[in-house]
Parts: C-alpha cells; sequence; structure tokens
C-alpha cells in the first residue's frame, strides 16, 4: 500500500500524522511511505529522519495525493487538498464533518472512503483517537483562558488562583468527559475556584472523589449553566454528544450576564461550538471581543503544543495504521474493533448516522 502523508496546512497547525518511528514499521511490512518535505519540522521531527526511517520525500502535496491509497492527515482537509483527492482513495484523519458540511460535499463527489479519528470507537463507547487531543485541549484551555484574563490581553485582570485575601477567580467547566476533567485538573491546579457542569450524574460523583472538597459540581440543566456562567470569570465549553453538533448549552444572553471583559473558551467549537455566540478563531487571531466578552474558539488548539500532541495522536492512529497497511483497509475495517464506526463517508454517502443527522439538520 502506498501511504501518503502531506504537509498540515490549517492555519497555525504545527502537528504531523505520521511519525518516523511509524514509518519504519510501515515500511519494514511491505509499505511504500510518501512524506512531503518539511511535514514534521514544526513537530521536531526532521525530513531526514523520515529518509532514515525508509520514507520517500516528496516535493509538495501534489505528489502525496497523485501517488497514495491512503492518505493520513491531522486535521480535515482544506479547500486546497479536497480539490487533489482521487475516487476511490482513503483518508484517515480528523474529519469533524458535523461541523464542515462543504468537506462532506467534497468528499463524497470524489468518492473518498473518510475514516474520522474524532467517531471510533473502544470500550463501552468510548472514543480512544478524540481523547488525547481532547486531553490536550482541555489542559490547554485553562492556560490559554488564565492568559487571555490578562489586562495586556485585553481581559478583565483577574488571577484565576487569586492570592491571600483576595477572592479567586471562578473558572466554570461544562461538559467533564477527556477535555472537561483535564481543564479540572488544570483549574483546580491554578488554585481558582471550579464549578464543573456535565448531564452524567456518575462523572460528577467520580470527580468530586478525585477533588474532594476543590470542586463544585451540577447537574447540568439550563437554569443552573445560566448562574454559573453569570458568575464565571472564565467559561470552558466541552461538551459533546458524538458525531453530532455541539448542544448549545451557552445562550447569548447568558453570556450577556457575565461580567465585563471574562472570557469563554469553547473547545467544543469543531462540533459547531457549544455557546450561541462562539464563531471559530484562529491561532493568528485567537480571540474576539462580543457582548462585552472575549470569545476564543481554535478549532485545532492542540498545534499549540505540536510536539506534546503529535506524539499523543500517533500513539493511539498507529495500532489502526499498521492493522490497515498490513490487512488492506476491508479488512482491518471488519476485523478491528470499533474502527468501522470512524468511516464517515464511502461511495459518495455520508455513512455514520449521528454525522449524517447532524448535517441533515444543518
Ligand atoms: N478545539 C480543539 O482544538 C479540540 C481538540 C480536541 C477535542 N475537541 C473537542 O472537545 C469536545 C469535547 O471532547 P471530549 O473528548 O471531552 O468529549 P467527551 O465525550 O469525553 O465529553 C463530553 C461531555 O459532555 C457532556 N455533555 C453532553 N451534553 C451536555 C450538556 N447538555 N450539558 C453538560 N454536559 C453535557 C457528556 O456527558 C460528556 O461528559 C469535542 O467537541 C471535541 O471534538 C476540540
Amino acid at each position: 500500500m502506498v501511504i501518503g502523508v502531506p504537509k498540515e496546512i490549517k492555519q497555525g497547525e504545527t502537528r504531523v500524522a505520521v511519525v518516523p518511528s511509524t514509518c519504519r514499521r510501515l515500511v519494514d511490512g511491505g509499505n511504500r511511505v510518501l512524506v512531503e518535505a518539511g511535514a514534521g519540522a514544526a513537530a521536531g521531527f526532521a525530513d531526514e529522519a523520515y529518509a532514515e526511517a525508509g520514507a520517500a520525500l516528496a516535493p509538495g502535496a501534489a505528489v502525496v495525493f497523485a501517488e497514495a491509497d491512503l492518505i493520513v492527515k491531522v486535521k480535515e482537509p482544506q479547500p486546497a487538498e479536497l480539490e487533489q483527492f482521487r475516487e476511490g482513495q482513503a483518508l484517515f484523519t480528523y474529519l469533524h464533518l458535523a461541523a464542515a458540511p462543504a468537506v462532506a460535499q467534497a468528499l463524497c463527489s470524489r468518492r473518498v472512503l473518510g475514516i474520522g479519528y474524532e467517531t471510533i470507537e473502544g470500550p463501552g463507547g468510548s472514543l480512544p483517537v478524540l481523547k488525547p487531543m481532547s486531553q490536550v485541549a482541555g489542559r490547554l484551555s485553562v492556560q490559554v483562558g488564565a492568559w487571555f484574563l490578562m489586562s495586556s490581553q485585553g481581559g478583565a485582570g483577574v488571577l484565576p488562583g487569586g492570592v491571600p485575601g483576595v477572592e479567586r477567580g471562578h473558572i466554570v467547566i461544562l461538559g467533564l468527559g477527556n477535555a472537561g476533567s483535564e481543564a479540572c485538573r488544570m483549574a483546580v491546579g491554578l488554585g481558582a475556584r471550579v464549578t464543573v457542569l456535565d448531564i452524567d450524574r456518575a462523572k460528577l460523583e467520580h470527580l468530586e472523589e478525585r477533588f474532594p472538597g476543590l470542586v463544585n459540581t451540577l447537574v447540568s440543566t439550563p437554569s443552573r449553566v445560566a448562574e454559573a456562567v453569570a458568575a464565571a470569570d472564565l467559561v470552558i465549553g466541552a461538551v459533546l454528544v458524538a458525531g453530532a453538533r455541539a448542544p448549545r448549552v451557552v445562550s447569548r444572553e447568558m453570556v450577556r450576564s457575565m461580567a465585563p471583559r471574562r472570557v469563554v473558551v469553547d473547545i467544543a467549537i469543531d462540533q459547531g461550538g457549544c455557546v450561541e455566540t462562539i464563531r471559530p478563531t484562529s491561532h493568528k487571531e485567537p480571540v474576539y471581543l462580543e457582548e462585552g466578552v472575549l470569545h476564543y474558539a481554535v478549532p485545532n488548539m492542540p498545534a499549540l503544543v505540536g510536539r506534546t500532541a503529535t506524539l499523543a495522536l500517533t500513539q493511539v492512529t498507529e495500532p489502526y495504521l499498521l492493522r490497515m497497511a498490513k490487512d488492506g483497509i476491508d479488512a482491518a475495517l471488519e476485523a478491528v474493533p470499533g474502527l468501522e464506526k470512524g468511516v464517515n463517508t464511502r461511495d459518495g454517502r455520508v455513512v455514520h448516522p449521528a454525522v449524517a443527522a447532524a448535517l441533515a439538520a444543518e
């Protein structure tokens, strides 16, 4: 099989989808790996390391797209990449199609087999390939939020941990999954006052056991969310219904009720965002002011820490990739538990039920 690894071109992206050690395993298994020159540079993997691992270096993305049977990426294809897909090609990457109808349409019209990392399932319905990036984004969300709360960044000048004699900042986390629980851990570590809301009581109970007395847990209802958000210095949105568009948990009115120059970080922006006033931002212009509140909604937050994020991502994608390369994609989809759930587009149609429903509702 020819496996192609283009350089990521989404604004500010620094991750790479395949590291040299995985290339070596793929090549030793009889595959050809074609890596675009410079693909790993921002994550600290030089072209020489890929060459030493047996990969062929391609001078540009065009060669990769022209020759590969399977394209392996990090982020959803950008318009310039979508044009280059060939009929029957397979793609293994984060897709987040529920929030990207144009990408879904382009993949269908080119009959690309699109396997989305974010819907691959593990035991008990877990999302093993979404998890590490959610953990990275969750931990980052508190750092990023604390940064934009600073006066120099346009924030209200609130130090989340406070100091003795002065009230601590209040961090409200919506959704206690992979991202939310890591955000919580960082928020507690900073010494902030922390409130967490989720619809899953068991998760809240577990959190109370983990951080006894250090977090305020609430079952999420619209009125409790409204109360918590109104009193927040930093709101972190981390809700998810797998494959579907993120539920709108925070209304415009709730944002308006916040004190001036507080901060919203909506991690769920890649699924459309869970805050009514949110729209995607980029690493170049990460925040905007609306209703007097700073909004941060970068869909590829882990790119801020490309080295860590690449290592975390490739650890979980490697076993799937090796299996597809060894057995063929169709055989691997049949044999590897949960991998089939990653199939979002096939034979010109969106086949993942939640993704299809979300797109139909657009
Ligand atoms: N912006 C980025 O760079 C980035 C990076 C990684 C992940 N993400 C996104 O972060 C989001 C969260 O991912 P995750 O892995 O933590 O998901 P997860 O499934 O582990 O957790 C989601 C949580 O949301 C809760 N939830 C659902 N509806 C809710 C509601 N109405 N009120 C309160 N809680 C509710 C669920 O019970 C669950 O605990 C996803 O959209 C994911 O794609 C974004």
